[in-house]
């Protein structure tokens, strides 16, 4: 049976077929831009993108053996392995400058603790043997610097053309728009297109070094800011924060669509600030109660932590020794997303 036909809209299929916006990636119409518009029809889709090589015949057939039968075809055309067009090209950059995988941290809104998850995850895995580097791709909110401690600017390399990121106390390369700018507390705004050139740049011309790890921190909200940063690089993984209170706004949803269209994987989700620990030992749920199941189930992702309010968290933070913060619930944080991480090392030896 026919069920999905070349004059219905993107929009419309992957709202009814959440798969298939696998499908339509494989084919190249992952420019989450125009797949996301409500009116754009397959097939003015598949004519507009991809130079004209989209194979209309096999992308219907691939789209409607999904909605026959439920699954995905057995053979659809390569990965393409990343966001955005251009991704062969993309993922190709990455191995090329020996940088394993690029994992984005993204929040449907501001303050729920995105920076402070990328950030756990990178010193989490710095403490277990992986080598890690932080990409600071909230542009007009970049907090990575201050809660690392990090002020030196990024030092031109021996090439003259490329710079070096600069160094935490614990020896994990950073590189944010804070660092270049002249004043921290500068504000920038930029429109998209300066954007995602300033965030290629901080990929293709700094020199990181081998990395098992890129961590990104996502610009918040579900918009064109994380869409944008999510588009000029080789994201291999998308991890979602939340808080207790996000999850009744529709918010969650929003994001795992983004990420869905985009091609990309999530691939777990962290509650923050699920409750604060009381002296008695209970848990007061100040956000109301902890959405973990709902948000599993809305994400179709693992909950890879839940994190409480830790005062001692917000200290070292504003103090640039994040490095410095242990908790049994960041451990968790870690071991749970080695366990579902794009690819395990197992010749890592955990610390
Ligand atoms: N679990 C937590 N406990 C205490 N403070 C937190 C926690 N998570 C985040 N914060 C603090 O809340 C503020 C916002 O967090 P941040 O990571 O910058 O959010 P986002 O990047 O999503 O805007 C920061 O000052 C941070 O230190
Ligand atoms: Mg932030």
């Amino acid at each position: 049976m026919t069920l999905i036909t070349p004059e219905m809209t993107i929009a419309s299929v992957v709202d009814r077929w959440p798969d298939a916006a696998r499908i339509f990636a494989r084919y190249g119409l992952s420019c989450a831009s125009c797949a996301i518009s409500k009116s754009e029809t397959i097939l003015a889709g598949a004519t507009g993108h991809g130079g004209g090589r989209v194979n209309m015949d096999e992308l219907m057939r691939d789209l409607n053996t999904l909605a026959d039968t439920g699954k995905l075809p057995d053979n659809l055309p390569a990965a393409n392995a990343t966001a955005g067009p251009g991704g062969m090209k993309m993922r190709g950059m990455a191995e090329q400058k020996g940088i394993k995988h690029v994992i984005a941290v993204m929040s449907g809104k501001g303050g729920v603790g995105k920076s402070l998850v990328a950030g756990l995850l990178a010193v989490g895995l710095k403490r277990r043997g992986f080598t890690v580097g932080i990409l600071d791709g909230d542009i007009t909110g970049p907090s990575i610097p201050r809660m690392f401690g990090v002020r030196e600017k990024p030092a031109v390399a021996a090439d003259g053309k490329s710079l070096v990121p600069s160094k935490s106390r614990g020896g994990i390369p950073i590189m944010s728009m804070n660092l270049l700018l002249p004043d921290e507390g500068e504000a920038v705004i930029w429109r998209g297109p300066m954007v995602s050139g300033a965030i290629r740049q901080f990929f293709s011309d700094v020199q990181w070094g081998e990395l098992d790890y890129l961590i990104v921190d996502l610009p918040p909200g579900t918009s064109d800011a994380p869409l944008t940063v999510m588009q000029a690089l080789p994201v291999s993984g998308v991890v979602l924060v939340t808080t207790p209170q996000a999850l009744a706004t529709l918010i969650v949803g929003k994001a795992v669509r983004l990420v869905k269209q985009l091609g990309g994987d999530i691939v777990g989700v962290v509650e923050n600030m699920s409750y604060v620990a009381m002296p008695d030992g209970s848990k007061n749920e100040v956000f109301g109660p902890s959405q973990g199941l709902k948000l599993v189930i809305a994400s179709n992702a693992p909950l890879m932590a839940k994190l409480p309010i830790d005062p001692e968290i917000a200290r070292l933070a504003d103090a640039g020794l994040i490095e410095s913060y242990e908790s049994p619930e960041s451990e968790e944080l870690l071991a749970n997303f080695i366990e579902v991480a794009p690819e395990k090392h197992p010749q890592v030896a955990v610390a």
